[in-house]
């Protein structure tokens, strides 16, 4: 009988982890420079990231413009996709905008990006991260906020996760998202309030 090491990798094992390297150096990459250090987060946040069983399948995190939000939320981006691979062979995608690219990437009259297109896109992807959602001065057409229902009551009926950052509540956002994206967005997500005064000392988001 041959001899098998409890320490020799088995080949699934090693292209598993391969896979998982590849997956979190694709994410590194994406991510802008100044969000890649790791760093400590709200218990919440962290919670959230590993899906511990009481916290919720989406997050919302808001608080005053230079407090942590976006750093936060891209660590726990990192957090939940490790936590995902953990779990699973299949590599998880994440779509990953700030607001007013998104608004933007979502006129009707945009002519680099297919509307619908994206739409389903972002409807599937297995984690959504918005940044800064009330950042836009000029709130979305009526035909943006309806692709925005698209995406939202697709994740929402699907469980599928969202990340949010904004400096204000989701009660707070009806004319930015609609109506009902705002509403769904208040059931959907945890709300996680980051406190503390602006990091930046000064400077605007
Ligand atoms: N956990 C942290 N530790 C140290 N500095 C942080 C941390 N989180 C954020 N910062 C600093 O705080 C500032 C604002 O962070 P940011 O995430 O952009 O805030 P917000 O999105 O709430 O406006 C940045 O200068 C950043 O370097
Ligand atoms: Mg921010």
């Amino acid at each position: 009988m041959p001899f098998v090491s409890d320490d020799e990798p088995d080949d699934r094992e090693s292209v598993l982890r391969e896979r998982i390297e590849d997956a979190t150096s694709r994410h590194y990459d994406r991510t802008p420079v100044i969000y890649r250090k790791p760093i400590s987060i709200h218990t919440a946040a962290a919670a959230w990231a590993t899906q511990d069983a009481s916290a919720p399948a989406s997050l919302f995190l808001t608080g005053a413009i230079g407090v942590g939000k976006t750093h936060t939320a891209w660590e726990a981006t990192r957090r939940w996709l490790a936590a995902h691979m953990a779990h699973t062979s299949r590599i998880p995608s994440i779509e990953t905008w700030r607001s007013t690219a998104l608004f933007d990437a979502l006129r009707h009259d945009n002519r680099d990006w297919d509307a619908k297109a994206l739409t389903g896109q972002l409807q599937r992807a297995d984690l959504l991260f918005i940044d800064d959602l009330a950042a836009a001065r000029v709130s979305p057409t009526g035909w943006t906020q309806e692709r925005l229902y698209e995406i939202f009551d697709e994740r929402y009926i699907n469980g599928r996760p969202v990340l949010i950052t904004c400096d204000v509540l989701p009660g707070q956002i009806s004319h930015i998202v609609g109506d009902r994206v705002a509403s769904r967005l208040g059931e959907m997500c945890g709300i996680t309030l980051l406190e503390g005064a602006d990091r930046r000392t000064g400077a605007a988001a």
